[in-house]
């Protein structure tokens, strides 16, 4: 049986939801398959917390029956407890989050994995952090002082987890001058605070995206262990990895100038299978230098198509195979009407050599259309 909608499944007769506004705090759960985690999950946060101030809101792109779960055992804890299952998995973790963001009411917003791979202990000392020290913003860290990663299976993860963390705390230096752990599952934000509607998460990494976007004023961190997984496996994947990759790329550039950015690195990947064809051509059969320009260009703009029209555009395309690789040859192999002629003069006029030349050509080519760009088109 599916569960359809948002729906609230409330403890026994006694069950009152408490009227909004006078929730203390809202713990979104995000769920993928986690039918043997909730449990214990559910057990240690109703012995953590006040039954009659919190909610807790699971947000759930489950195909193993998770919420028939949680939903048979709700009746046994006095707390209100919410499922709200997903068609779509829009967005991922960071998009399950925002939309229990949006349904939460309490005057705390508290986001914890299902895994247990965030002690629910923890949940009652973010909260009087934020208190006490009038924060925005409360987040769990391994790697302030007291906290550890000891749950990061192994060498490799916790390369992984370093090196992005040093990443993001490079290109997002003043937003997170306060902040250890900005890759962390585990933070709590005072609704007061959180915009939820200006969120465009993006894969995992929520709480970056939270920060960058709604800046919260004062920010605390509460240093906390890192467990091993309680049952089942890590939803991430190497999927996870490039799209991390992309949400940091548009939180920091912007997604007009990250697809700018990607098409140049596309277009100069482009010299490596031209100067190849170029030098194979020459060695391998005794076609005429310009002739074998023109091929390798040809080669080349082939390998600039496949790599845009998959990587970049792969969900915008507009029009036919045939009609857009028509287009796209068409423009990649205009500059060969400058470019052949300029390469019959450094080679056969300068006795350069026919792949220095080549180079040349294309670097010029590339200043060229970089200059009319700068110059005629915009104005920087
Ligand atoms: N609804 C929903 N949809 N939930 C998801 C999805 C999804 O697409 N993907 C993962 N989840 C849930 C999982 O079920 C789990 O409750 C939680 O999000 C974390 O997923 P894990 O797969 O356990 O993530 P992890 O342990 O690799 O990474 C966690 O720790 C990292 C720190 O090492 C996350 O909290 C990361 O954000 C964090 O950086
Ligand atoms: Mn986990």
């Amino acid at each position: 049986r599916r569960l359809g909608r948002t729906r609230a499944v409330l403890p026994g007769e006694i069950g009152v939801r408490p009227a909004p506004g006078t929730l203390r705090q809202s713990l979104i759960v995000p769920t993928y398959n986690e039918r043997d985690n909730v449990p214990a999950l559910l057990a240690r946060l109703a012995a953590a917390l006040p039954h009659d101030d919190t909610e807790i809101v699971f947000v759930d792109d489950s195909t193993d029956g998770t919420p028939e779960v949680i939903e048979a055992l709700a009746a046994d804890y006095p707390i209100a407890i919410t499922v709200h299952h997903r068609e779509n998995g829009a967005g991922g973790l960071g998009g399950a989050v925002v939309e229990g963001m949006r349904i939460a009411r309490g005057e705390w917003i508290v986001v914890m994995d299902a895994d247990l791979q965030h002690p629910p202990e923890i949940v009652p000392d973010l909260i009087a952090a934020g208190l006490r020290d009038g924060a925005d913003l409360v987040v769990g860290s391994r790697y302030a002082h007291g906290g550890n990663t000891g749950g990061l299976a192994d060498g490799y993860r916790r390369l992984v987890s370093r090196g992005s963390t040093l990443l993001v705390k490079t290109l997002f230096r003043n937003h997170l001058l306060s902040v250890s752990d900005p890759m962390s599952g585990l933070f709590a934000i005072r609704s007061s605070s959180l915009d939820a509607s200006s969120l465009r998460p993006l894969g995992y990494k929520i709480l970056l995206e939270l920060i960058v976007r709604n800046r919260p004023g004062r920010i605390v961190e509460v240093p906390y262990g890192f467990q091993a997984r309680h049952a089942g496996e890590s939803k991430s994947t190497a999927a996870e990895g490039i799209r991390f990759l992309k949400h940091v790329g548009v939180l920091r550039f912007g997604l007009a100038r990250l697809r700018m950015l990607a098409f140049a690195l596309i277009g100069l990947s482009g010299l490596l299978p031209n100067q190849a064809v170029l030098w194979a051509l020459l060695h391998l059969t005794d076609m005429h230098y310009a002739a074998a320009a023109v091929a390798a260009n040809v080669v080349a703009v082939g390998w600039n198509f496949v790599l845009t029209d998959t990587l970049l555009y792969r969900n915008h395309r507009r029009s036919g195979l045939v009609s857009r690789s028509a287009r796209f040859f068409l423009m990649g192999n205009a500059d060969l009407l400058l470019r052949i002629p300029m390469l019959t003069l450094l080679v056969s006029g300068l006795h350069l050599g026919v792949l220095a030349g080549n180079l040349l050509t294309l670097v010029a080519s590339f200043v060229v259309r970089f200059l009319i760009s700068d110059r005629l088109i915009y104005r920087a």
